[in-house]
């Protein structure tokens, strides 16, 4: 497709349309218009340094070579997890505002700085590469460290999902995002290697960004559904899959997230994330290797639900695919407003469409909270509802009562996710917001030690 045929799209888009079936009743203001061609003049130069494979030579000179990462010791392979059904369920946690900034993860990254700087781009973009270079790689050096992944495995987990922008892999003229993140994505494999986690690589900011929010990468902006952001995005997996199909990620990288969470919620999108899953399945297998020890495929529901999807890539010619899906009760004002026997409720209602999804494909709930309101942050949340003392930032100010609840929260949502494949909790840490965070849960003790042992048994009975 021609950029000038996609503009009528891209107005759609720009019109922010609900598609009426996305889970989400608000939408981060898109602007999906202003520039599918800032990046045309890059297309032809970088699809032709892409395809020689010049840009894969390039950019791997900056990664660590295997003698940093393993040492000189030749690591023995790591044992194979198998996901689906009968067998061990995911159980993880995301390293959220790490390799991706957001700002209610980190909110001193955007303290007495530039106030538009408010996602990855922008902290590019308004303050010099030398300043916005020194303090990404003091936070990539320090945020998450070889400390948590020891206290991710000693904590039962068997996962993390690590999110990653696509300006890690490449970046086109023009564009402000500081590269440097791959060291540490590499040096993470590493440690899970060492600790005995599985690593799901998700392409957390896709070119042209695919959704607005800042998680992104860049708030405000979806034109990840152009022909040259699409063909961009292909380009990232194929590094990705050839990269991480390589024998030493062998059983540590067990998964790729092909894309996180694009913008479902507006007419004309999902059919697009259909057509891309079904070019990026190819890519991913390309390099994969063969079951049953083959990369797992992993798809965004794109705020669809799980029905949408039913018989997608769940018949013969497609293997270890599924899909993630997100299941927040904190971003909008209904649910929001639940009581707690209602919460509750509505997490048990989850369980039988879980049970469904799980068994036409493998499911994982790969993003979830603890955190009964959305009152964390001054970043990406748009309804606070009530009163929030007491209920976020640091828990030495909160209740007995409070904390029990997150308790027969956390219980009753993984009990209910364990009806798929799994699930993998947003996020390991955050500045302030111990509601979300799973390393605050475990010192507190509304998050077990040992992740399915139950004080409060079966609260879908
Ligand atoms: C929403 O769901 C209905 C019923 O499942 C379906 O007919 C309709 O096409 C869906 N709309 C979109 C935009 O996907
Ligand atoms: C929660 O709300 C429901 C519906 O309004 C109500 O029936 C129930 O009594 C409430 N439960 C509590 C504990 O407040």
């Amino acid at each position: 497709m021609k950029v000038a045929t996609l503009l009528p799209l891209l107005l759609s888009l720009a019109t922010l349309s609900q598609a009426g079936n996305g889970s989400l009743p608000f939408s981060p203001p898109i602007d999906a218009t202003d520039a599918p061609d800032l990046y045309q003049d890059q297309l032809t130069r970088d699809s032709e340094v892409l395809y020689a494979g010049g840009y894969l030579g390039e950019r791997l000179e900056k990664r660590a070579t295997d003698a940093e990462l393993y040492g000189a010791q030749t690591t023995p392979p790591a044992p194979v997890f198998r996901y689906g059904v009968g067998t061990t369920k995911v159980r993880g946690v995301s390293l959220g505002g790490w390799l991706v900034l957001e700002s209610f993860i980190t909110p001193s990254m955007f303290k007495g700085i530039d106030p538009r700087i408010v996602d990855e781009w922008t902290f590019g973009q308004h303050q010099t590469k030398a300043v916005a270079q020194t303090a990404l790689m003091r936070h990539w050096t320090t945020w998450i460290t070889e400390a948590d992944f020891a206290a991710i495995a000693a904590a039962g987990l068997n996962h993390v999902r690590i999110p990653i922008g696509y300006w890690a892999f490449q970046v086109a003229t023009g564009e402000p995002f500081v590269q440097g993140s791959l060291f540490f994505l590499d040096r993470a494999i590493a440690w899970a290697a060492k600790y005995n986690l599985k690593v799901m690589i998700d392409l957390h900011g896709a070119p042209g960004g695919q959704n607005g929010f800042d998680n992104s990468g860049r708030a405000g902006v979806l034109k990840w559904t152009t022909t040259y952001n699409q063909q961009r995005t292909r380009n990232v997996l194929q590094t990705i899959s050839a990269e991480y199909a390589k024998l030493k990620y062998r059983n540590v990288v067990t998964a790729i997230q092909v894309i996180n969470e694009p913008a479902g919620y507006y007419a004309g999108v999902p059919e697009i994330v259909r057509k891309f899953y079904t070019s990026a399945y190819g890519i991913i297998r390309r390099h994969g290797t063969k079951h049953p020890n083959s990369i797992l495929f992993t798809m965004s529901d794109a705020f669809m639900g799980m029905d949408y999807w039913a018989g997608f890539m769940s018949g013969p010619g497609y293997t270890d695919v599924a899909f993630d899906i997100h299941q927040y009760s904190t971003f909008d004002t209904t649910k929001i407003a639940f009581n707690n026997t209602q919460r509750i409720a509505y997490q048990c209602s989850l369980g039988v469409k879980i049970a469904r999804s799980e068994k036409r494909i493998r499911t994982i709930v790969g993003e979830w909270t603890i955190a009964p309101t959305d009152c964390v942050g001054g970043g990406p949340l748009y309804s606070r509802i009530g009163n929030c003392a007491g209920k976020t930032g640091d828990s030495t100010q909160w209740s007995k009562a409070y904390k029990i609840w997150l308790r027969k929260f956390y219980e009753v949502q993984t009990q209910v996710y364990e009806q798929g494949s799994g699930w993998i909790m947003w996020t390991w840490r955050l500045e302030s917001g111990d509601d979300w965070s799973y390393s605050a849960g475990l010192r507190g003790g509304w998050i077990p030690r040992v992740p399915t042992r139950k004080l409060y048994g079966d609260q879908c009975a």
